[in-house]
């Protein structure tokens, strides 16, 4: 499948510069943030986090065009989930902002698309306990 449409799902310190990167390389990219201020700087086409070269690049990725922002996910080729995975007790990852990007996708899921579900996170596990059909995945 040939991949045009990403949406970027946590706009961190992973979700983006990995967004900012696809975007100035030609890629329609839509990045989506629970957190309004996040969504209010990229849209003044300024970074909320600091990285050296980071503003640059978003910079870049804005005046592209290809990078738009949202407070939800949007229909796409591929989803990259890139929030929170905070230690639990025991060193066991806390999956609940995983979980809840998963089921904000889900609306809007069309059959053969890509879902990542980020690092550290057993793709069949959200598959399996949220219901989502594990070739997604
Ligand atoms: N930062 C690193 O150096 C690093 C390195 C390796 C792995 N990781 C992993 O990458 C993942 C992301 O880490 P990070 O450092 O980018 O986190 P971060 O805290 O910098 O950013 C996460 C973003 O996700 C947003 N968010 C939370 N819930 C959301 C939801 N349901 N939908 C959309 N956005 C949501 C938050 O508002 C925040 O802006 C984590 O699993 C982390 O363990 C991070």
């Amino acid at each position: 499948m040939r991949f045009q449409h990403i949406c970027v799902l946590g706009l961190g310190y992973i979700g983006l510069p990995t967004a900012s990167t696809f975007a100035t390389h030609g890629l329609r990219v839509t990045g989506v943030d629970v957190n309004p201020a996040v969504l209010h700087s990229l849209q003044n086409g300024e970074a909320h986090i600091y990285e050296p070269g980071l503003r640059t690049l978003v910079q870049a990725a804005v005046k592209s065009g290809n990078l738009s922002v949202s407070p939800q996910p949007v229909e796409a080729d591929a989803y990259i989930i890139a929030v929170p995975t905070p230690f639990k007790e025991g060193k066991k990852a806390d999956l609940s902002f995983v979980i809840a990007a998963a089921e904000a996708i889900v609306p809007v899921l069309r059959r053969g698309a890509l879902v990542v579900p980020g690092p550290f996170v057993e793709a069949r596990e959200v598959a399996h306990r949220h219901e989502i059909p594990a070739r997604h995945l």
